[in-house]
């Protein structure tokens, strides 16, 4: 799709309802992502969820999909070590049927990286934001503003894509670093909140629908967009997703910092 200049519509899903919605609205790339930890258990981190929760999930989404390509999320310390790493992705692609593993970090995961790579693992590091830190960094917030951490993150996406990554992840970084990191990269890069000139976005589905506890409770990141607004039922406003993505409506110059 990349080569295709066609930008590829990431979602992220947790059950086979939604699985189905997803899946025949055209989206190219579903995340079973740690985010459940939020959107579904109502916790204020991700850092609760379990590889045991995604597997699970991920085992609810992966039969209800004829097209989409199935991604699961390496959940907090679920890959801290080579062994654990391995063990995590085997059980998600063995037991939970997800096609890829992704995992939060820099260029200090790229041993990890490497490890799963060769093993036939496909991977997608996700650097900018990485909520698993939040305990580390006190607040979700953008990353790489200042022009070092700009370029410590231009730098990590190298080695990370050097070690085998098959996919970036950027979240909540400012446009022309987006930009920047997509220029150089071999491997297609999605952004949530990295502007518009990356390969494809992603946002989570409770966000889209209106409905997680971040929105309700007034607490919408820049990025997010409310797209029931003025749809008439879930799929059609997941469509519209899929179609403002693809046409490069979305993301619009107030999504992106
Ligand atoms: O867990 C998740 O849903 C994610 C997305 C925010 C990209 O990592």
């Amino acid at each position: 799709m990349r080569e295709a200049g066609e930008k590829i519509a990431c979602l992220t899903c947790y059950d086979a309802s939604f699985a189905l919605i997803e899946d025949r609205a055209g989206v190219d790339l579903i995340l079973v992502g740690d985010s459940l930890g939020m959107v579904l258990h109502g916790g204020t981190t991700t850092t609760p969820v379990t590889v045991d929760q995604i597997v699970y999930h991920s085992r609810c989404v992966a039969p209800h999909l004829k097209r989409a390509f199935l991604v699961a999320d390496m959940p907090f310390l679920s890959f801290a070590t080579l062994d654990r790493a391995l063990d995590s992705a085997q059980r998600m692609m063995q037991e939970g049927g997800a096609k890829m593993v992704k995992l939060e970090g820099g260029r200090e995961q790229a041993s990890i990286v490497e490890y799963l790579a060769v093993r036939g693992v496909p991977v997608c590091a996700h650097l900018g934001l990485q909520p698993q830190f939040i305990h580390k960094m006190g607040a979700f917030k953008v990353q790489g503003r200042e022009e070092a951490a700009a370029d410590a993150m231009a730098h990590d996406a190298k080695v990370l894509a050097e070690a085998g990554a098959d996919l970036l992840l950027l979240e909540c970084v400012p446009a022309a670093l987006g930009r920047r990191i997509a220029e150089q990269s071999p491997v297609p890069v999605i952004g949530i909140g990295a502007g518009h000139d990356v390969d494809g976005q992603i946002l989570v589905l409770h966000d889209i629908l209106n409905i997680s506890p971040t929105v309700r409770l007034g607490r919408r990141p820049r990025f997010v967009k409310n797209y029931m607004q003025g749809a008439p039922d879930i799929e059609s406003a997941i469509r519209a997703y899929v179609q403002e993505v693809k046409g490069g409506a979305y993301p619009a110059p107030e999504h992106c910092f």
